[in-house]
């Protein structure tokens, strides 16, 4: 069975630039009611009036707050009677620099945003994807959280604790597949995306800068999503270098290890 946008209701967080805003246009021109989270509320109304649709819902707050996570669900939960077909985990945070140098707050922000929040906001979404059609959801999780690498220590922490957290919740949603319904965990990996991911990094110095071998387009991005989401895949990692960097640490961790130690 295939996941299909037309009539589906979805919710996006990180709606307000990059990825998660090209998903929401892509969704919305296909048919979908999309509720679109961010902090930046101006940046989620110029959205709704720019597509037009009447069909984007915004809610404007920090993903890390509870009360906006009851807000978000509570909106996605009015549109049709309690049911959700797709949640897209999305909003994330980075730094760069290295972990000796950094303080405690910045591994806790990281891990707050882009672990603990999608988190949360799965296990109470479970409840209304069940009644969803074709439910999925989406997590957003990046090469490096198949393989880490030197100076985004924590960066990397988090994206490997929502890769693990979204392999065993797959696993378990799985057990629900002979009620005919069952909710399949996408996990998308990005490499390097030219969002405006780097201007908002935190705890990090001005002049940091990511190593990377090519980069893709956010709009790219949200279209290699969105057919992942289609298909109900279990796990994309998007671009050559991407699938370079994870199949030769797959192939010899120990020849990655020096060579990420040498590039150092
Ligand atoms: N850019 C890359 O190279 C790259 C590579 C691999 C994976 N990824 C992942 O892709 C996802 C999207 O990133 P992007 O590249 O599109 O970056 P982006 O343009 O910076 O977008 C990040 C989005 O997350 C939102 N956000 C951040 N913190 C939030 C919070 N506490 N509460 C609510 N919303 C929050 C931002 O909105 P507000 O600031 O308005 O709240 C923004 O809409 C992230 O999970 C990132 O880790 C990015």
């Amino acid at each position: 069975m295939r996941w299909k946008p037309k009539d589906s209701i979805a919710v996006v967080t990180g709606a307000s630039s990059g990825i998660g805003h090209c998903l929401c246009e892509l969704l919305l021109d296909r048919g979908a009611t999309v509720v679109g989270v961010a902090r930046r509320g101006e940046r989620l109304a110029d959205l709704a009036a720019r597509t037009g649709t009447g069909r984007f819902i915004s809610v404007v707050g920090d993903v890390t707050d509870a009360g906006v996570r009851e807000q978000i669900l509570a909106a996605a939960a009015d549109v049709d009677d309690g049911r959700l077909d797709l949640l897209v985990n999305n909003a994330g945070i980075g730094a760069i620099g290295p972990f000796a140098d950094a303080d405690e707050a910045r591994l806790r922000q990281i891990m707050e945003v882009n672990f603990f929040a999608p988190a949360e906001l799965m296990r109470d979404a479970i409840p209304m994807l069940r009644r969803g059609r074709a439910p999925v959801i989406c997590n957003i999780s990046s090469v490096l959280g198949h393989r880490a690498v030197p100076d985004k220590s924590e960066y990397c922490a988090s994206k490997f604790a929502l890769h693990g957290l979204s392999d065993s919740i797959r696993a378990e949603l799985a057990r629900d597949s002979h009620h005919g319904n069952s909710i399949q965990v996408t996990l998308v990996s990005p490499s390097t995306t030219r969002s405006e991911f780097f201007d908002s990094l935190i705890g990090s110095d001005a002049a940091a800068k990511s190593k990377s071998i090519g980069s893709w387009p956010p709009e790219k991005v949200a279209r290699a999503t969105l057919a992942a989401i289609e298909s109900r895949r279990s796990e994309v990692i998007l671009s050559l270098a991407g699938k370079a960097l994870v199949y030769a640490d797959r192939i010899s961790p120990p020849l990655m290890n020096s060579i990420l130690a040498r590039s150092n």
